[in-house]
């Protein structure tokens, strides 16, 4: 009978925003032994992803695969990991969503600030009453995992699985708060009653759709391997 082998599996955080990296590390590292965790820069990849999907799952798996295409054969046993946010607003009919990163227009064509964007989505938000939104994160796992079978034989398990956290709230009409980065200064989380702004790195990560996702995720590669 062959079965996978409990040997390391290194995780590869597939995102270049040293944001996200800052959140991921700490949830990822420490959940086991056997799992150890990689930003790009430490698996020595420098690359900008074009997201060009259009749903957050879509985007998610596209980086997944597309580090993973690159990576494969470095590690015995690997799993890239990408995951793509959003903040959806009900009155915007879901809008800033998978275009969160790229939602105030800049003259140049360039990427537009954090800030720029805060900006004009509160602009956007100007006399709408229901200001309910919603942040989502999709996490793409795509892997291999090397096992042991018999004398001879070597199974492999390959993975390829999107896993989503999501988070109630509504938006302020003005920032508050310092902490975090993207839209937390505006997100007022329902259940905490102030914005993730106004947060500490550990309070967010214990509440926050990324927590929410990569927790799943965590379940996910625990029950795999
Ligand atoms: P990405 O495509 O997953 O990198 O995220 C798109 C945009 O959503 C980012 O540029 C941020 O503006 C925003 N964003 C993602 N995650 C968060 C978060 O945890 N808090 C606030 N804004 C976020």
């Amino acid at each position: 009978m062959t079965s996978l082998s409990k040997a390391p599996v290194t995780i590869i955080l597939a995102t270049a925003n040293p944001d996200k990296v800052r959140e991921l590390r700490p949830l990822l590292e420490g959940i086991d032994p056997r799992f150890s965790v990689l930003s790009l820069a430490e698996a020595g990849v420098q690359i900008d992803i074009e997201e060009t999907e259009t749903t957050l799952e879509g985007n998610a798996m596209l980086k997944a695969k597309t580090i993973f295409s690159l990576l494969n054969g470095r590690f015995p046993s690997m799993i890239a990991f990408a995951d793509d946010t959003g903040l959806e607003v009900r009155a915007l009919e879901g809008a800033p969503g998978v275009y969160s990163a790229r939602y105030a227009p800049v003259a140049d064509g360039g990427e537009p600030t954090y800030k720029d964007n805060v900006t004009h989505l509160l602009h956007e938000m100007e006399g709408k009453r229901d200001r309910s939104a919603r942040f989502r994160t999709v996490i793409a796992l795509k892997g291999i995992i090397a096992g042991k079978g018999g004398p001879d034989e070597v199974a492999q398990k390959t993975i390829e699985q999107t896993i989503e956290g999501a988070v109630e709230g509504t938006l302020t009409t003005e920032t508050d708060g310092s902490s975090g980065f993207g839209y937390d200064p505006i997100f007022m989380v329902a259940a905490a009653g102030k914005t993730f702004a106004r947060m500490s790195g550990d309070e967010k990560n214990r509440i926050s759709h990324r927590a929410l996702a990569t927790k799943k995720a965590i379940a996910f590669l625990h029950s795999i391997h």
